[in-house]
């Protein structure tokens, strides 16, 4: 089990080049089952989620090799399409795979992930899409067993919600299916023009990602493709969070600003100074953070309900008290409880928090509770005074790539214990 043992107040200067964002590499991943052929994927960071997605495309037939920050994959020779269940549960992104595997074999076997951290994840809206395209869903005891009577048929599916995860999945199923199908009320992420990229590179035909509707007409196979995975922005949020919590100083390299803004003008409210240029982003804290009025989590372009935790941090060091609502997820204010070991005020009552802000945390020992629950608490150790010790990193490792180096080398105080 692997620790991150942080010496806080040390103030926090320097550069970060962003990685590549986790929730586009895994889509894209999943893309590669369709491509017949090599797909070499530049800035896939280096995370366990990623290397769980590896895993079960190699369990398929896919034969993988890393080459610094780029993946390559070849899948020509892919030959399973079940999912066995200790795979699925190393990550639920992983349903993600089951449009994309229908559709290359025309069958597709997996157990449901199930509920997460974040409470319960129903994938309902992925089923009846799926269903909609022709594929036959079996679905018994939590597993879904998946078959095409012919292929998959192109078809007009409107969304109850604008699901990232059912977008990505219809998309996954249509890119090869016969004929048109359109989207409406798609998820309008970033993470969708990624993947929409990847695939028209592949020589799929899929446009209107970004937009809520999303129309995808069938090609009859894809090619590998070469492509390069967009920033990931909720890392850039959570290196900014750092400086801003420390009275510190950082450019951002390799960002997309648009991607940001929701989240920018946050920092900017709360008293952080900003310089955006193209790609990058220089902030300069103030000596004391002023609080946010309100924060409200939505789709995009709206504030990320994943950057949630990361504002919640910074509001527990403000000058006054700071309204946050989740309206995504059900459950996921876990992280709250080890917050307030640090010496928090925050109040909750079903999806609203209040923090009042504080003058000083105290370090402490924690438990991460999830990958950007885990992220505020790293953030808050940052800030603390004297020793914070946070287990459970394995949550964090899912979405952050070294994340001890990146801060060590903004002239933080932590280490990795192994005990
Ligand atoms: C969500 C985030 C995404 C983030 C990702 C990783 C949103 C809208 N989505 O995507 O930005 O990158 O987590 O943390 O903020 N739902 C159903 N039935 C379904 C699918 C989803 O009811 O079949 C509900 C979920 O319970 C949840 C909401 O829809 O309340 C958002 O789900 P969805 O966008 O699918 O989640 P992710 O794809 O995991």
């Amino acid at each position: 089990m692997s620790k991150l043992y942080i010496n806080g107040g040390k103030r926090l200067s320097g550069e970060v080049t962003v990685q590549g964002a986790k929730n586009s590499a895994l889509p894209i991943l999943a893309a590669t089952v369709l491509c017949d052929g090599e797909s070499v994927i530049h800035n896939c960071p280096k995370l366990s989620d990623v290397t769980a997605s590896v895993r079960i495309l190699e369990h398929l037939g896919c034969i993988c090799r890393r080459e610094g920050d780029t993946l390559i994959v070849d899948s020509r020779n892919i030959s399973c399409f079940d999912i066995p269940d200790s795979l699925m549960r190393e990550m639920r992104s992983s349903i993600v795979l089951l449009g994309a595997i229908s559709a290359r074999m025309g069958r597709a076997k997996l157990c449901s992930p199930g509920g997460c951290e974040l409470g319960p994840r129903p994938i309902d809206l992925h089923v009846s899409a799926l269903k909609k395209l022709g594929l036959i869903i079996d679905e018994s005891y939590g597993c879904l067993d998946c078959k095409t009577n012919d292929c998959l048929k192109g078809t007009e599916i409107h969304l109850a919600f604008p699901s990232v995860g059912a977008t990505e999945n219809i998309i996954l199923a249509a890119a090869t299916a016969k004929g048109r199908t359109v989207i409406h009320n798609a998820a309008r992420e970033p993470e969708i023009c990624d993947l929409q990229n990847f695939i028209n590179s592949a020589g799929g035909c899929v446009c209107g990602a970004g937009t809520g509707t999303v129309v995808i007409d069938g090609v009859s196979k894809l090619h590998g493709a070469e492509h390069t995975v967009i920033p990931d922005r909720i890392v850039a949020a959570t290196y900014l969070a750092a400086a801003a919590m420390t009275r510190g100083k950082i450019l951002l390299k390799n960002i997309e600003q648009p991607h940001l803004i929701s989240v920018l003008t946050y920092f900017s409210e709360m008293g952080c100074v900003l310089q955006v240029k193209n790609k990058s982003v220089l902030l300069e804290s103030p000596q004391k953070l002023s609080r946010f009025f309100e924060i409200q989590t939505m789709v995009y372009p709206g504030f990320p309900t994943d950057a949630g935790p990361i504002l919640v941090a910074m509001a527990t060091l403000s000058n006054g008290s700071s309204m946050f609502v989740e309206n995504i997820f059900e459950n996921r204010y876990n992280y709250v409880g080890e917050l307030r070991r640090l010496g928090a005020k925050i109040k909750l009552a079903d999806r609203v928090a209040v923090i009042d802000g504080v003058e000083r945390l105290s370090g402490a020992r924690v438990d991460s509770t999830d990958l950007r629950g885990g992220a505020a608490l790293v953030l808050a150790g940052l800030a603390a005074d004297g020793l914070t010790v946070v287990d459970k990193i394995h949550h964090i490792d899912r979405g952050y790539e070294n994340i001890e180096n990146v801060l060590t080398n903004l002239g933080a105080d932590i280490v990795r214990k192994e005990v």
